[in-house]
């Protein structure tokens, strides 16, 4: 079209990537999180999976990411990867400066304890145990002494909004409530990030935005958070998001309208709700 026309383009930057720049600049935000050139093939059976083909990004303190793409994208490899629960093929990287490629298993495991919260679409609670025991239970390995580990697990269960569930089971709470207790285990710790795979996957929206209000208050607080969702609706309570295809990050945008969930929530009908006791 217009070939013989064709002026010579002037290419600016697209409004996103300025912002992203200028977002740097303005509030020299320090990096947590950094890879480089990142690469996971798996093999199996002779059939090799590019499941991450050269991921370059970094994550700063305080921000909370949203990482979007479709299935078998790569977005649990990158997510195992950075949580330390899986080690790249090839590409480095840096949790706060210290480069963590070549770190053994168990050296792997005490940055994971001190550093990283986990939560799971499936919750990964123990299902014969209490939400306080489920919440206590990353403290007893990292040797929390009994009464402290009480402490601050009643806290943190307090926090998500679950004072009086303390002694329920998984099977005698919601979802909702369940991945509140996932969370409060996730907290403990009082990690650098939480690092979170589709945690509103198994939710009906209600649920879903309260999880999503009790991530932005600890945000607030100055918890980083990384979150995998498939749903462009989630990604918007985030500051960033961040689109994963084939394997490659394709965009990583800053989100200027964030959505705050405490006020989202006042548009939603708590469900059951209509139904009187
Ligand atoms: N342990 C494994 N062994 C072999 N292949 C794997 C393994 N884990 C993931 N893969 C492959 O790597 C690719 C990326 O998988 P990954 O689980 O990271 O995708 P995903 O983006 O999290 O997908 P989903 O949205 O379905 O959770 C897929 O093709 C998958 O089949
Ligand atoms: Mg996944």
């Amino acid at each position: 079209m217009g070939g013989l026309t064709k002026k010579k383009e002037v290419v600016l930057p697209k409004k996103e990537e300025t912002q992203s720049v200028n977002d740097k600049l303005q509030s020299k935000k320090e990096v947590l999180l950094q890879v480089k050139d990142l690469k996971k093939i798996y093999k199996m059976d002779g059939v090799s999976v590019h499941a991450l083909r050269g991921v370059n990004v970094e994550f700063y303190k305080h921000e909370f990411t949203s990482i979007m793409g479709t299935s078998g994208s790569g977005k649990s490899t990158l997510m195992n990867i950075l949580g330390c629960l899986d080690k790249p093929t090839s590409g480095n990287y840096y949790i706060e400066g210290e480069d963590v490629s070549n770190f053994s298993k168990d050296q792997l495991a005490l940055v994971r304890n001190r550093k990283i919260g986990f939560v799971f679409q499936g919750f990964n609670l123990l299902s014969r145990t209490s939400a306080l025991e489920n919440v206590e239970l990353p403290m007893v390995y990292a040797g929390v002494p009994a009464s402290e580990r009480h402490r601050r697990a009643m806290a943190a269960l307090e926090s998500v909004g679950l004072k009086g569930r303390e002694n329920h089971h998984p099977n005698q709470l919601s979802g909702g409530q369940q991945q509140r207790v996932a969370i409060a285990r996730a907290i403990c710790n009082t990690p650098s990030v939480i690092l979170a795979d589709e945690p509103t996957g198994n939710l009906d929206s209600y649920s879903s935005i309260e999880i999503m209000g009790i991530f932005q208050r600890l945000n607030q607080q100055g918890i980083s958070i990384v979150l995998i969702t498939h749903e462009p609706d989630i990604a918007e309570y985030t500051q960033r998001v961040i689109k994963i295809v084939d394997g490659q990050i394709v965009s990583d945008k800053r989100n200027d309208k964030v959505l705050l969930a405490s006020e989202e929530i006042k548009k939603h009908k708590k469900p059951g709700t209509e139904i009187e006791d």
